[in-house]
Order: C-alpha cells, then sequence, then structure tokens
C-alpha cells in the first residue's frame, strides 16, 4: 500500500477509524431503506390478496424488476450490466467482493426468496459507499427458481451448462430459454469475467423450520446439498373409462401413483431424516375424466448432503421403475431433466466470516447449519470462495406465497452480512 499522506496523520473517528485500525467493522447500513427497496420489490409481480409474488424468470414482471433494480444499482454508484441470460450486475470499479441472490420466483412464490439477498447486497453496496469503505459488487441471476432448468442463469455464468444447452431447455407452458431471453433485448451485453471477484456472498430465508423453532437469528450456512432430477414417462394403454374392465386396464397415471407411494419403502436403510424426493409437476395424457390415462410424465427429484447417498437412492429409484414396468405391463423411461448438482461445501474462511460475524450481532443466537434448498452460491464454489447466511423463515413456509420473516430478523441478517462483507473486504 502507497503512503496515505495527511490522511494518515489525520484524527479518524466514528466507523471510518474503526475501519482503518482494523477494530469492529460496523458498517452504517440504513436498515429503513432496506426494508423499503425489499417492499418495492415486492410489488413487481405481487400478488393483490396476500405478501407473494409471481415474478416468472424472463416474463415481464421479472424483466421490469431488473430494469429497477439496475436503476437503484447505478444510483449506488454501481456500473449496470445485464449478461446473455439476464443475469444483472451491479459492478463495483475494480476487483471486488460479489454480494447477491436471485429476483425470479416460484409460479406461487414468497416475497423473500432471492429478493432478500439482492436488496441485502445493494444496501451493504451503498453503505460502504457512503462510508469509503471498499466496494463490493452485487448481483442477481436468472432463473434460480427454474423455470427452464435451475439456477440457470449461474449455471451458464459458471461455465457448468453451455449457452446453446440452456437454449434447449423448455418451460412447461412450451417456451424455450432462447426465446425467453430474447426479451431482453438490447440490454443483454457480454458475460462478466468471474475473476474480477474474490468471493461471493449469499443471504436468504432458511426456507425450513430449524431457526423458528430453536428461537435462533442466524444460520452460518456449511454446504449445499446435491440435487438429481428425472423426467419419468409411463405408457400404458388409453381406453374408455366406463367400458374397460378394471383388470384390463393399462393406467398410466396408477403405474406412476404405485411408483410414487412405493419410494419410501424403497428408500428405507438408505436414507437419513435430512433426505428428501418429491414429485412437484405431472401431466396426464389426455387428462379427461372419462378416459383412462394413456401416458403419465412427471418430475422426480431427490436432494441429499452425502453424493454416495444420491447414488443409492437413485440405483432404488432404477429398480422400483423396472418391477412398476413388470408388474403394470406399462413401459417406463426416463430423462435427465438438467444436469446434476453436487453437494457443495461452503469456504472455511467464509464460514470462519459469517460465524465471526453473527457472533459479533447476534451473540449465542445462531448455529452453522446445512442447506437443503438449492442456491446460486453451489454453482459459484467451483470459481471463488462462497459463503452462504440464513435468517428464520416463520412456520418454516417457503415456495408458497405465505413466506414471511419478522423484520427484526432481516435486519439482523443484514447487519450480519455487512459485518462479514466488512471482514473479508
Ligand atoms: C430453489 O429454490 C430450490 O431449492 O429448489
Ligand atoms: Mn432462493
Ligand atoms: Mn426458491
Amino acid at each position: 500500500m502507497g503512503d496515505r499522506g495527511p490522511d494518515r496523520k489525520a484524527p479518524l473517528d466514528g466507523w471510518r477509524a474503526a475501519w482503518l485500525n482494523g477494530g469492529m467493522k460496523n458498517i452504517p447500513v440504513d436498515p429503513a431503506r432496506f426494508l423499503a427497496d425489499l417492499h418495492a420489490l415486492r410489488r413487481f409481480g405481487g400478488d393483490d390478496a396476500t405478501k407473494g409474488v409471481r415474478r416468472r424468470a424472463l416474463m415481464p414482471d421479472d424483466i421490469a424488476a431488473r430494469d429497477w433494480l439496475a436503476g437503484r444499482m447505478q444510483e449506488a454508484g454501481l456500473a449496470v450490466h445485464f449478461d446473455p441470460v439476464g443475469n444483472l450486475f451491479g459492478l463495483a470499479e475494480g476487483p471486488s467482493l460479489l454480494l447477491g441472490s436471485h429476483s425470479d420466483t416460484q409460479p406461487e412464490g414468497g416475497w423473500l426468496d432471492g429478493a432478500l439477498g439482492v436488496i441485502a447486497a445493494l444496501e451493504i453496496a451503498r453503505a460502504l459507499r457512503e462510508a469509503g469503505g471498499p466496494q463490493v459488487s452485487v448481483v442477481s441471476f436468472q432463473d434460480e427458481e427454474g423455470r427452464f432448468g435451475a439456477l440457470t442463469g449461474s449455471s451458464v455464468w459458471s461455465g457448468k451448462l453451455p449457452l446453446e444447452a440452456a437454449d434447449d431447455l423448455v418451460a412447461t407452458d412450451g417456451t424455450r430459454f432462447a426465446q425467453a431471453r430474447a426479451a431482453l433485448g438490447a440490454r443483454a451485453g457480454d458475460f462478466v469475467d468471474p475473476g474480477r471477484f474474490s468471493g461471493f456472498l449469499e443471504m436468504h430465508i432458511e426456507q425450513g423450520p430449524v431457526l423458528d423453532q430453536a428461537g435462533e437469528a442466524i444460520g452460518v450456512v456449511t454446504g449445499i446439498v446435491g440435487l438429481r432430477q428425472l423426467h419419468v414417462t409411463v405408457r400404458g394403454q388409453q381406453n374408455h373409462a366406463g367400458t374397460t374392465p378394471m383388470a384390463h386396464r393399462r393406467d398410466a397415471f396408477g403405474a406412476a401413483a404405485k411408483i410414487a407411494t412405493a419410494l419410501p419403502d424403497r428408500f428405507a436403510g438408505i436414507v437419513t431424516p435430512q433426505s428428501v424426493w418429491t414429485i412437484g409437476h405431472i401431466v396426464l395424457h389426455p387428462g379427461a375424466s372419462s378416459v383412462v390415462p394413456g401416458r403419465a410424465e412427471f418430475s422426480l427429484q431427490w436432494r441429499d448432503i452425502d453424493a454416495g447417498r444420491l447414488d443409492r437412492m437413485e440405483a432404488a429409484i432404477t429398480e422400483l421403475l423396472a418391477d412398476v414396468a413388470a408388474d403394470t405391463g406399462c413401459e417406463v423411461s426416463v430423462a435427465r431433466l438438467r444436469h446434476d448438482l453436487a453437494p457443495m461445501p461452503m469456504d472455511a474462511a467464509m464460514q470462519a466470516a459469517l460465524s465471526a460475524a453473527a457472533e459479533t450481532v447476534a451473540p449465542g443466537r445462531w448455529r452453522a447449519m446445512p442447506s437443503g434448498a438449492l442456491h446460486d452460491a453451489s454453482n459459484l464454489a467451483g470459481l471463488m470462495p462462497v459463503g452462504m447466511v440464513f435468517v428464520p423463515s416463520i412456520g418454516g413456509i417457503s415456495h408458497a406465497f405465505e413466506e414471511d420473516t419478522a423484520e427484526d430478523d432481516l435486519v439482523t441478517g443484514l447487519r450480519v452480512l455487512a459485518e462479514a462483507a466488512a471482514r473479508l473486504g
């Protein structure tokens, strides 16, 4: 470092003195401004009757929200940049830490899932600039919620998913990713070089019941679960619902239901209470009350923090699908819906900075814990040191309009993230 000249001898006080002297990194974030921005973002796609949001990736509300965010980034002195898939960056001048999350939502999403991490990042970037501290960059990744894939924007940016492969992803409404991202128009620039970032910090709601039930304020994430997902197609015989005797049916839904109900038994001895699996989307063909379904197509997803257990669950699924095909006379085929996501540990130094920040801001009211939800942080872990911090979800509810967190907890999370960013800055 060069000589700071006269500044060096000038008396320093308050936050800046503490900063330069390496003491407590109390960044003067503004909780009221942070909460006002969080509520302002909710208005894009906000449901009238609840606190929830519908802001699907690359649909008009998502793009309008990104344009609004871009304006807030610019006001905060950051250089606004959209990449070809709609990831939105607010860039600090030089190399910096990157903070953020995503601003797209599930079809019936909560107001905080993703938005919280983006707006917290924006407030910290703004507060640091005002206070003369080190600059940080801000990001809102695109399609974290998987309208097209899962973590699509960060998967492409991190090089895990080629852009051409992403372009072929199709939403359940039939829209191709290539067609959807064309709506970015002239906004879309090149990909940002990940090499300009020294690390990534993401704040998020827990989306589960652990912190809420324990009455704790903060979770420092140790690792993010791995996820695999299959698209299963069951083909039976489409037939008349009144004239086809039960014994003569090859009912595609009946076979799909057998698969769903047999999974817990097949997984016994393999899974732990933290292992999860979900059939979240199913389509029956032709989908009419008086027709025995000839085809059932559904997603089958499973998650665990241990890669070996994900393998053993997959082997049990493969065996079950073959058994149901043999028992029912239906044909069962599978395709992988998207690339597998491996379980991802968080960086040790990032965890240490977040733990120290949590102990400073919320002494005795935090814990280290794994994440059962996916996050863009998982994709970035191969590129740079990554850390995540959770705040409680009331009742453990998320991916639903009822999702919420006490405002005190939101602000505690903001202060922990700011403190950690300062320690790492
Ligand atoms: C993302 O929200 C996920 O965990 O599926
Ligand atoms: Mn999220
Ligand atoms: Mn989510």
